[in-house]
């Protein structure tokens, strides 16, 4: 029988094969924020091959994850990591569109963070959607804002379709900052992390 990769083999496997995986520097800031407000419960967009969904739960004592995935291969490599390392207990997987998922399917709801890091443009509908589901004093994460950079100079841009992602992923970054229920602060971690909490007040 094949011996089983570790987490950081995993990563890397994963990065070979283009899969999409969180960077190193921002899952460990991720982790970090759930050991700070000591978070049972962590809902997550946007799986993959569930790396970020293992490394949290071995990382953050008592926590348990749902976690979505769109894409069927994804999933199902995600179902297979996941049980072959013995941790089905702590991470439920739901093969489904996250903006069509029927939200009382929800295992461990309410959740004390949101970690978004599935289609950037569909950011703002994933918040406005999963944001009801997060706990008054939980937090909501975002990955990717930057885009590479390119978030600080979308003109020049040449490739059309990115020009518009990139354009999106503004929208949703002007639109959050300048929300008046939320307070934001921006990290300059792996590719541009946001964590996001209700103002206090609200
Ligand atoms: C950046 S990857 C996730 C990486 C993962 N969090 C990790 O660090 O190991 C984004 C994933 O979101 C999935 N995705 C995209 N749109 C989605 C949707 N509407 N609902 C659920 N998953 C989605 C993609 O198939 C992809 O696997």
């Amino acid at each position: 029988m094949a011996r089983i990769m570790n987490l950081e083999e995993l990563e890397q496997d994963a990065l070979k094969r283009h899969i999409p995986v969180m960077q190193k520097e921002g899952i460990l800031f991720l982790i970090a924020q759930l050991n700070e407000i000591h978070a049972t419960t962590c809902l997550e967009i946007g799986a993959a091959i569930g790396y970020s969904a293992m490394m949290m739960v071995t990382h953050v004592e008592g926590l348990k994850v749902d976690s979505i995935e769109i894409d069927n291969e994804r999933y199902q490599e995600a179902l297979e990591n996941i049980e072959k390392r013995e941790l089905s207990s702590q991470i439920n997987l739901y093969h489904e569109d996250a903006l069509i998922l029927d939200t009382d399917l929800l295992k461990n709801q309410p959740y004390d963070c949101l970690f978004i890091d599935a289609a950037k443009a569909q950011y703002q509908k994933f918040f406005e959607k999963y944001v009801p589901f997060v706990k008054e004093k939980g937090i909501i994460i975002v990955d990717n804002l930057d885009f590479h950079g390119m978030i600080f100079d979308i003109d020049h841009i040449k490739n059309r379709n990115t020009k518009q992602l990139v354009k999106k992923i503004k929208r949703f970054k002007d639109w959050i900052f300048n929300h008046e229920d939320f307070d934001v602060n921006y990290y300059a971690v792996g590719d541009g992390i946001c964590v996001i909490k209700r103002k206090e007040n609200k």
